[in-house]
């Protein structure tokens, strides 16, 4: 017999999610670099909607109709195949729940984001990674690790926090080897970034398949992380068991004003990819050069490995820019130790960043 409340099995097996680091200790100029926010902020249409939010007392439109129709009119799809969550860490979530229980297993890449593995054993279902080849999801892997138990795939389209990407024909191949009973979540919150012409998020997929459900957020490239603002496109029968569940009301009032300001206004969105072309480039040209090893990334944020020796760790790198203010993120929890990711900023981060590590790299040396 226990003598207190116990969680359900699998929710103490959860690592709670650790979100980057905003604050350092003794310094007040901060650079945070370590939650791939946008640097250019959000459109200021978008800004001034939210001021313009009245009638906090009221409830909110728990259809979220106006924000499903603004989303709906720019991809082209149809508004009652969405539906809009507090940032998409909650569809994922729900999608979750609704499909995995006790005794199902949910399969995710290895170096893949983690909220797929919390969500999985939160729902007591069983979390199956499945290899990556270079910090690449890898189809054949993922297939591997598909049994009768597989209820939900999920694959983050580019990835954080590798920052790699598959081509569309590789998705699709997933989706050709997946049982019918399995659900494919892909997860496109980088999706805007990505400039390649074998990629597509998988809008297409979404519309022709009965088991394929696409996530997207407005945290990433339209800048609104604050607000928690996100949403899937799925088939009608996933939508209709993720309203069951869904919470009546989960998406607010000045969120969802802000969120069609910010679909609408291209051009900030355009500024936005080109200020991200331009810096990944730049910063992943000026790391080789310092000699670190640097993932290649379509989106905005690079995965930069350290060598492992004593002065020249990921942890060592961590400390050293962090004392100038300069925050990334560590990702051990990832699997990836040896690893710093570092979300593009502003220019002016950019180049401090570089600058931090050829003194860090240069010191390293000295110290060696
Ligand atoms: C791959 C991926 N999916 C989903 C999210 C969650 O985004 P949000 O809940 O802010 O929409 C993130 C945020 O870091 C992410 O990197």
């Amino acid at each position: 017999m226990t003598t207190r409340p116990e969680p359900r099995p699998g929710v103490m097996q959860i690592e709670a999610y650790v979100p980057g680091k905003s604050v350092v200790a003794g310094v007040s100029k901060i650079y945070k670099l370590s939650s791939n926010e946008t640097p250019l902020g959000p459109s200021p249409r978008a800004v001034q909607a939210l001021r313009s939010a009245d009638h906090l007392e009221l409830y909110p439109d728990g259809s979220a109709r106006k924000l499903r129709e603004a989303i709906a009119a720019k991809y082209g799809l149809d508004p009652n195949r969405i539906v809009c969550g507090t940032g998409s860490d909650e569809l994922l979530s729900l999608v979750t729940h609704a499909y995995v229980g006790p005794g199902d297993e949910g399969v995710f890449t290895a170096h893949g984001f983690l909220v797929y593995r919390i969500a999985i054993l939160a729902a007591g279902g069983a979390p199956v990674a499945a290899q990556e080849r270079h910090h690449r999801a890898d189809v054949d892997a993922i297939l591997a690790k598909v049994t009768p138990r597989t209820k939900i795939v999920f694959l983050a389209n580019p990835n954080n926090p590798t920052g790699t990407y598959l081509p569309f024909d590789e998705v699709k191949r997933l989706h050709a080897g997946l049982p019918p009973h399995v659900l494919l979540v892909l997860d496109a919150a980088y999706a805007e970034y990505v400039r390649r012409n074998d990629y597509a998020s998988g809008l297409e997929l979404v519309a022709t398949a009965e088991n394929v459900v696409m996530t997207r957020t407005f945290s990433k490239i339209y800048g609104l992380a604050n607000l928690r603002l996100g949403w899937m496109v799925a088939p009608h029968h996933v939508i209709d068991a993720v309203e069951r569940i869904r919470g009546p009301f989960n998406v607010n009032g000045p969120a969802m004003a802000a969120g069609i300001a910010a679909i609408q206004d291209e051009s900030h969105v355009a500024e936005a990819v080109a200020h991200n072309d331009r810096w990944l480039t730049w910063l992943t040209r000026e790391l080789e050069a310092l000699g670190l090893s640097v993932t290649p990334s379509v989106g905005n944020f690079l995965l930069v490995h350290f060598a492992g020796e004593p002065g020249r760790t990921a942890k060592e790198a961590d400390s050293f820019l962090s004392a100038r203010g300069l925050i990334l993120r560590r990702v051990d929890a990832y699997g990836l130790p040896g690893a710093l990711r570092l979300t593009v900023g502003g220019e002016e981060a950019n180049r401090l960043v570089v600058e931090a590590l050829r003194d860090f790299q240069g010191g390293a040396k000295a110290h060696a």
